[in-house]
């Protein structure tokens, strides 16, 4: 193990010894380094103001990724580059961004520009590896991450427009050859130990030695994308005494795929699940692209979503309909565990001590099958649900054969809906056998009224979803979402 992190920052291998494990690479940034261009907005991954992008190794070729630098410790950036908006100039010329910026009056205060600069920088660089045209949802997804209170955004969206119609690349562009083998000679190959100031951070490269740490220090935090945890310290001003990273363990990163279905490992992010999701089931990434925003999506786990175990986590319903099973290591011995035993009760879950997560398995669907979810929250992006419901029936000969129906945000954990579930099993798939059972629903929940919404509003939409799910599945050829982004509108900013 070693006690120094090396990662590529200004051209350059920045070298730190002992970092303090709690330091956000915000705060390193602004009052370590004096880069203040990266600005504080919010301290808890919402505004957006502090995006950077943060370049790793994923199978040999180098990624970046915009993420938020408030709520990410600077230890995690151990092999990885790390872009923020002083590094866009090069050879004395502004990025084509940064010009489209300027010209289109796309900055006003400015707090917000930086970070939205850096967004779409990540979109670019993005769109450069891909070839492909530039919509406007695409930008629309860009910035949901990044509040702008002065412009209206149409400026920015003009601005973005043209920067990308330019055929001028910048350093990091054309340097992508030479920075990726710089990026491979720090690739951290043994594990991270740190003690500072009474402060313990390890971030172990195996699954063994991971698991090794977990047994020896039961009460460490384990940390994954840590847009939950960081938020303990950026806004609780908690102190994380001993913390068990677990970022740099490949082994949780991965995706396979079998007959039998999808093997996920824990630390696979929300962008990498989209990536898939479209073969598990199409309707998956309606859902999966409403978590968060691009930075969140980008460092957010699926592990730590499943494991933090919050009755509006938005994975947990969907994983409850596909059936999925989690495996649960410890250092002796491992289990299955179906999703829906995980959650005992508000902040319990049947993870035991020196366990961690260590995959989610998700069986292919059935041909039979059909599965829909949707989120509910006041804003589209950016915003936690106020309830989210999963739907999924096989359906054989006109019969209901198999029902699982999940909330979030109805009860105290992410919950199935037994009694509704029952009065549908072995039922004709009729709207009148839905509506009916739709009634057993307010045996199945007793939600609560909070800043997000009412008990009794919760209620009634639970219904209404269960009967959009009936109206979607009984005409599949009806346009059923809102669709922003018509075809033929490429660039309605020109
Ligand atoms: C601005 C913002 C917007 C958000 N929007 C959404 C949203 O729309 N929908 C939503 O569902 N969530 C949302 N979240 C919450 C959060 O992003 C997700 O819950 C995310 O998936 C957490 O994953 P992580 O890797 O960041 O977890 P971490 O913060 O690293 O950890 C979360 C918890 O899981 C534990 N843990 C992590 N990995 C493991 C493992 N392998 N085994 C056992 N325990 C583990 C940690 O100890 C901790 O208790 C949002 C958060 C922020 C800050
Ligand atoms: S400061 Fe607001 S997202 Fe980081
Ligand atoms: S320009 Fe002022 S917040 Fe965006």
């Amino acid at each position: 193990m070693k006690d120094v992190i090396q990662f590529l920052f200004r051209g350059r291998i920045e070298e730190v010894i002992q970092p303090l494990p709690n330091l956000t690479v915000l705060n390193w940034l602004r009052e370590r380094k004096g880069a203040t261009g990266t600005k504080e907005g919010c301290a808890e991954g919402d505004c957006g103001a502090c995006t950077v992008l943060v370049g790793s190794l994923h199978s040999g070729k180098l990624e970046y990724r915009p993420v938020n630098a408030c709520i990410r410790f600077l230890p995690t950036l151990d092999g990885t580059h790390l872009i923020t908006i002083e590094d866009l100039m090069s050879d004395e010329l502004l990025h084509p961004i940064q010009e489209a910026m300027v010209e289109h009056h796309g900055s006003q205060c400015g707090f917000c520009t930086p970070g939205i600069i850096i967004s779409l920088f990540g979109l670019y660089l993005e769109k450069s590896r891909s070839n492909t045209g530039l919509t406007r949802k695409e930008i629309d997804d860009a910035l949901a991450g990044n509040l702008c209170r002065c412009t209206g955004y149409g400026s920015i969206v003009s601005a973005a427009y043209d920067a990308f119609s330019s055929k001028r690349s910048g350093w990091v562009e054309k340097n992508i050859q030479e920075t990726t083998s710089l990026v491979e000679s720090i690739r951290p190959k043994k594990g991270v130990a740190l003690d500072v100031h009474h402060q313990l951070y390890f971030a172990p490269t195996t699954l063994e030695h991971a698991l090794g740490l977990v047994k020896a220090y039961p009460d460490a935090t384990l940390l994954s994308g840590g847009t939950d945890i960081a938020l303990q310290v950026t806004k609780r001003f908690d102190r994380l005494d001993k913390i068990i990273y677990l970022g740099q363990i490949e082994h949780l990163k991965s995706i396979s795929k079998s007959n039998e279905g999808w093997t996920l490992g824990s630390g696979v992010t929300f962008s990498q699940m989209m990536g898939i999701s479209d073969q598990i089931h199409p309707h998956l990434l309606a859902t999966l692209e409403r978590v968060g925003s691009v930075q969140i999506r980008n460092a957010g786990t699926i592990g730590g979503n499943i494991a933090n175990a919050s009755p509006v986590g938005d994975l947990s319903p969907l994983l409850m309909c596909l059936n999925a099973v989690l495996t649960l290591r410890t250092n002796e011995a491992s289990r299955k565990l179906p999703i829906e035993e995980f959650f005992i009760e508000y902040g319990k879950t049947a993870l035991r001590s020196g366990e961690l997560i260590e995959s989610i398995f998700i069986p292919r669907l059935p041909a039979n099958s059909r599965f829909s979810s949707y989120k509910v929250s006041k804003r589209h992006d950016q915003d936690i649900s106020t309830l989210l419901g999963a739907f999924r029936v096989d359906i054989d000969q006109g019969i209901i054969i198999k029902v699982i129906i999940a909330f979030g945000g109805m009860a105290e954990i992410p919950k199935r809906a037994d009694n509704c579930e029952q009065a549908l099993h072995q039922q004709p798939w009729s709207q009148a056998i839905l509506a009916s059972a739709a009634e057993q629903l307010s045996n199945d929940y007793s939600p609560i009224d909070d800043f997000r919404g009412s008990a009794k509003y919760r209620s009634r939409v639970a219904v209404n979803l269960l009967h959009r799910f009936w109206l979607e599945q009984a005409n599949p050829e009806i346009p059923h979402r809102i669709n922003y982004y018509p075809d033929n509108i490429v660039n309605d900013h020109a």
